[in-house]
């Protein structure tokens, strides 16, 4: 299956972290579009420092992006990635499925996380070239672990046919290939309100696992730069950059 233009693939059957691989890469002057696919992962990582399961079967891929403009762009690039995979796994949905994203960027079939976003920054080791993030991307297709902090579910578990990584990395490069198009031409605006229309919890009450503390309250909106409003239960507001949502 071929990739969009522009996207260069390296396979691995086998690597510590997709991420990790992109940053080396990069630091030996490799260039934006790189995407590196791997078989398995003996390192995988998530977010805030968690373990990413990462047996053969499902889909680990790390593309390296080049940022222009102001640090928020990083945090919007999350949404963008989120809503090109979940564009993309529509693709190969049964018709009964709905897909949908938790903030920032989770994708979930039903109540259940399917696939997850890690975006770390990248650059030369001498600090020259252009700023880069890697768009790190795991997708539960065949498995999924148990004991999550919040429940996981996989592709094939939810009805989805059989599909590749492979085909599968195809699938969401053009969906970011896509909506990296329409960030870049018609801003973040479109892409936040895309955004919203697929969220899950949206006025809700939830709650909030922060590093250090946990909050409870109504889930107002995502804000310009893509952080959470949250309506405290005590009263006040907040404005949260990075954390986990639960919900009910
Ligand atoms: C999350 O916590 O939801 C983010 C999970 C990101 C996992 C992917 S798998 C490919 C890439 N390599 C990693 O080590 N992590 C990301």
């Amino acid at each position: 299956m071929r990739l969009p233009d522009g996207f260069v693939l390296r396979e691995l059957d086998r690597v510590d972290s997709t991420n990790d691989e992109v940053r080396r890469m990069a630091e030996a002057g490799a260039e934006p579009g790189l995407v590196v696919l791997a078989g398995e992962q003996t390192g995988g990582r998530g977010r805030h420092g968690r373990a990413w399961a990462s047996p053969p079967g499902n889909l680990y891929a790390s593309v390296l992006l080049r940022i222009d403009g102001p640090l928020a762009a990083s945090a919007q690039l999350s949404f963008v990635a989120g809503l090109a995979l979940a564009d993309a796994l529509e693709r190969h949905a049964p018709g009964d499925v709905q897909l949908r994203l938790k903030w920032p960027n989770d994708v979930l079939i039903g109540q259940a996380k399917v696939a997850g976003i890690l975006l770390e920054s990248a650059g030369q080791a001498n600090g020259s070239g252009p700023r880069c993030v890697i768009v790190g991307t795991g997708v539960n297709i065949a498995s999924y672990p148990e004991g999550t902090p919040y429940p996981a579910t996989s592709l094939a578990a939810g009805g989805f046919a059989a599909i590749t990584p492979r085909a599968l990395l195809a699938s969401y490069l053009g969906a970011l290939d896509r909506w990296l198009a329409q960030w870049r031409d018609a801003g973040f605006a479109e892409v936040r309100a895309a955004w919203r229309a697929r969220s899950t919890g949206l006025g809700e009450k939830i709650r909030l696992r922060l590093d250090r503390e946990e909050l409870y309250g109504r889930f107002v909106d995502v804000t310009p730069s893509g952080a959470l409003l949250l309506d405290l239960d005590g009263g006040g507001r907040r404005e949260i950059a990075a954390g986990d949502v639960f919900y009910g």
